[in-house]
């Protein structure tokens, strides 16, 4: 049976890869740590919590004694780092917390592991950090040999992190691996971010604000296909390598919106407003993913227009869920992210 920490457990992504190993009936046992900010939730887990083989801790990645009893309670060989700030639209507000998670809190975990053993450490990157791509060279993507260019507080600390995890590898030969993916959509996605947050504002019969001229590019990808991704890679990546992670779906930010509008039967001009653009919004995102395919025989398998649906219908059979995050410091950070807009 083989300890995996996972950070950030709790977060979306992260409870979805939890979910997805413990039902798999994979030979695992799960130390689940997440400090529960503002958009970890227990509730993201509550369907697991009677499964003997996941082990949940509230507790902050910047705790470096906490994480060495962990390390020695459990002996833990190997981590999944998920643990973040996420929000590029907070890092704008704030990059405080951004700096002390995703770059502090980092190097604490590569220093706790490097001191206590570890045999696979899995770096959860993103294609933000390869900064922006040109919209009008459709034959242009994001390789692993992209130079890092990170263009918002999120991104820069995310490539910060990457910079410390590559640096541990050459300087002190820790096996560690580096994915970067795309964006991704699925349940239990916090609904401050694009997808959710546009799903829900309709079924509240509210607006979805579309930023600038809505004309930004992203390649989303199922969060299940992430995950399978991020298992292949942590059972038979080469340590030391980079591995980008996409759903080879580019799709502009007015296209996803006219997709949720037509499935929630909503109407462009009564649903959705225009609103200032984020500043230094990147223009696009889109992932060579040819390496994982070749190297670990990786490929999504959920096609977009089949899965998103799947999404929306979690939204609508999980209202619940969402009502009880949209309301206290959510209500309070949608005012100032939109309401001056
Ligand atoms: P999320 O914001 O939903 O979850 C992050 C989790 O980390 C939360 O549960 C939070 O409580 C926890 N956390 C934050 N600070 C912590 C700390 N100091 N100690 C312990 N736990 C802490 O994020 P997500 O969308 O699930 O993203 C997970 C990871 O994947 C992040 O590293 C992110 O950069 C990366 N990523 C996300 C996407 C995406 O589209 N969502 C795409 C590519 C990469
Ligand atoms: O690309 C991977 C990244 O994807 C991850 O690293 C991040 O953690 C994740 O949050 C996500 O970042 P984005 O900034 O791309 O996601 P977000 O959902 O915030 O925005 C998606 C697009 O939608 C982006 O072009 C901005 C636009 N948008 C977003 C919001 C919240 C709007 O038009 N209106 C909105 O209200």
């Amino acid at each position: 049976m083989r300890t995996i920490l996972i950070t950030g457990a709790a977060g979306f992504i992260g409870s979805n890869f939890v979910r997805i190993l413990l039902r798999r009936g994979e030979p695992v046992r799960l130390i689940a740590l997440d400090k529960l900010t503002y958009c970890g939730n227990l509730a993201n887990l509550s369907d697991l919590v009677d499964n003997t083989r996941l082990i949940f801790i509230r507790g902050d990645i910047c705790d470096a004694k906490l994480l060495s009893d962990l390390w020695q309670q459990y002996s833990i060989r190997e981590v999944v780092h998920f643990a973040a700030e996420s929000h590029v639209d907070r890092s704008i507000l704030d990059s405080g917390p951004f700096i002390q998670t995703n770059v502090v809190g980092t190097q604490i975990l590569l220093d706790t592991a490097r001191a206590n053993g570890i045999d696979r450490y899995l770096q959860i990157s993103t294609d933000e950090v390869y900064g922006s791509l040109p919209e009008d060279r459709p034959d242009i993507k994001f390789t692993e040999q992209t130079p890092l260019a990170p263009n918002s507080p999120y991104s820069a600390s995310k490539a910060a992190a990457d910079c410390l995890v590559r640096a541990y590898f050459h300087t002190f030969h820790m096996p560690v691996l580096i994915t970067r993916c795309s964006n991704n959509y699925g349940p239990y996605h916090f609904p401050e971010k694009m997808i959710p947050l546009f799903v829900t504002n309709l079924l509240e019969g509210k607006k979805v604000p579309l930023y600038g001229d809505g004309l930004n590019i992203r390649d989303w990808l199922y969060v299940e296909d992430h995950c399978d991704a991020l298992w292949a890679v942590l059972n038979n990546g080469a340590p030391g390598e980079t591995y980008n992670i996409g759903g080879n779906n580019e799709i502009t930010n007015r296209q996803i919106t006219e997709l949720i509008l037509r499935a929630l039967n909503k109407s462009w001009d009564e649903s959705v407003q225009y609103v200032k653009d984020r500043p230094g919004h990147d223009r696009r995102y889109a992932i060579d993913a040819s390496k994982i395919h070749r190297d670990l025989n990786w490929t999504p398998k959920h096609r977009f227009e089949d899965a998103l649906k799947t999404t929306i219908q979690w939204y609508v059979e999980n209202e619940p869920w969402w009502r009880s995050i949209k309301t206290g410091e959510y209500l309070k950070y949608y005012e100032t992210q939109y309401l001056r807009r």
